[in-house]
């Protein structure tokens, strides 16, 4: 089981080019499937999530040719079977973008039902509806959800609850549809506008993206295109809070400033030192840093992937803190690994109840999902002592190069892929 061996203690320094977007690519990804023509798409970030959607997109019969590290070719001309196999949509749930995009382009897809996961029970019930809405048929049974219609028709869809995945969903089924649709209380993530953006550049009609109207008007076809994906917002803040976390000093590189603009306010907020370029951000974490309350929300609120690595940053302010979680209802396991590096964290509901240290110290522990996973790596950074955290496949579904980038800053840290290797690095780092 692959580990990571981290010996905290060391503040992070210098400059970290960030990569493309992962939620941004798996919404893309799956939509360049919806032309005939080749698609290349640049900037995707060789992570395990994109790469087993690659998988699924070859398991249908696309064709996917690995241009160099971060660009891929699809072409989605020689698709050959509307079913989705399992193992994918149990290895990443974003596989169930293929269900819009097969609907929007040959009107019928079968998905398997995605489960729930670590952090909530993540129903995809408003997807269900906004497809039925555009006049397909959505049948449940057997883990399968199963969509066809005979046509699709533009329609009104309110979304219930504001959901990224069903407004890309909706996007895809509608891009080709009769008519025009409208979403309502539609997400407005940057990573939405880059999927519009890039549906846009295939040739069909989107406006209103990144507000919570998005307006489509279908198109008879789309066409091939050459399209890179933005940068990873909560990759650049994950490194942005290690620097704080770390009272370190690090330049992130390659990004869009004002997607990080939530993060950017509450490291202010906390005492940090937040200076803004063109393209980079740079963080100086200062000692003392001040306890301060933060709520998840869509965006442009602070957003639930960066709530695990805000609650490391607090458990280290002197004072008291909350973090209350308002997407995701199980998004606090992370707690109980935390305490036992010393750190003095309740969890009460949706909300952390922080009281910070001076001080936590490295022990042995296990990534209960990607983000919080992260967010430990961080805490293992700005502990005293050696730390060990095993699970890190969690990890390594969303940070391409994690341990390779934190070394460049100056981490003591190493990917074990062995009991003996672990303990080689252990003795080594002493
Ligand atoms: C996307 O998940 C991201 N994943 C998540 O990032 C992110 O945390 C989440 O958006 C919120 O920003 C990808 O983009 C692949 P939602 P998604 O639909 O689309 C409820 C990461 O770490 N809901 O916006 O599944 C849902 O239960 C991952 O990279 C319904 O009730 O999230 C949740 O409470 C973790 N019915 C809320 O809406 C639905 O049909 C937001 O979920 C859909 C969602």
């Amino acid at each position: 089981m692959e580990q990571y061996i981290i010996k905290g203690g060391s503040p992070l320094h210098g400059e970290v080019s960030i990569g493309g977007a992962k939620n941004a690519a798996l919404g893309i990804l799956a939509a360049a499937i919806m032309t005939d023509e080749t698609v290349t798409i640049e900037n995707v970030p060789n992570v395990r999530d994109t790469r087993v959607l690659l998988q699924a997109i070859e398991g249908i019969g696309a064709k996917v040719k690995y241009v160099y590290n971060n660009s891929v070719q699809i072409n989605g001309g020689s698709i050959c079977d509307m079913n989705v196999d399992y193992e994918y949509i149990k290895k990443i749930r974003a596989s169930y973008y293929l269900l819009g995009a097969l609907l929007g382009k040959y009107k019928c897809s079968q998905v398997a039902l995605p489960g729930g996961c670590n952090i909530g029970s993540r129903p995809i019930d408003q997807h269900i509806k906004g497809f039925r809405a555009l006049g397909a048929e959505v049948d449940i049974s057997h883990g399968m959800i199963k969509t066809s219609a005979k046509k699709l028709v533009g329609s009104h869809v309110y979304f219930d609850v504001v959901s990224v995945g069903a407004t890309i969903n909706l996007m895809m089924a509608a891009c080709m549809a009769e008519g025009e649709t409208t979403l309502e209380n539609a997400a407005k993530e940057p990573h939405i506008v880059d999927v519009a953006n890039f549906l846009n550049a295939m040739g069909a009609n989107i406006k209103g993206a990144g507000t919570d109207v998005i307006r489509i008007k279908g198109v008879n076809r789309l066409h091939g295109t050459t399209y890179s994906i933005i940068p990873d917002q909560i990759e650049a803040g994950t490194f942005m809070f290690a620097a704080a976390a770390t009272k370190g000093d690090i330049v992130v590189k390659d990004v869009i400033p004002k997607h990080l603009e939530s993060l950017s306010a509450k490291l202010l907020e906390v005492g940090c030192e937040v200076v803004e370029g063109d393209d980079w951000v740079r963080v100086v974490g200062k000692g003392g840093l001040k306890p301060t309350n933060v709520k998840t929300l869509p965006y442009p609120g602070f957003p639930t992937d960066m709530q695990p690595q805000m609650a490391v940053v607090l458990a280290l302010a002197g004072g008291s803190s909350m973090v209350t979680e308002s997407i995701f209802e199980n998004r606090f396991k992370y707690v109980d690994e935390l305490n036992r590096m010393g750190s003095k964290i309740k969890v009460e509901g949706n909300t952390a109840y922080i009281e910070g240290v001076e001080l936590l110290t490295g022990a042995p522990l296990s990534a209960p999902d990607l983000r919080a996973g992260a967010a430990l790596v961080i805490a293992a950074l700005a502990a005293e002592g050696i730390s060990e955290i095993e699970d890190i496949e969690y990890i390594q579904r969303g940070y391409e190069d994690f341990d390779g980038k934190l070394r460049s800053l100056g981490a003591v840290i190493e990917r074990a892929d062995s009991e003996r290797d672990a303990q080689k690095f252990k003795l080594k780092i002493g």
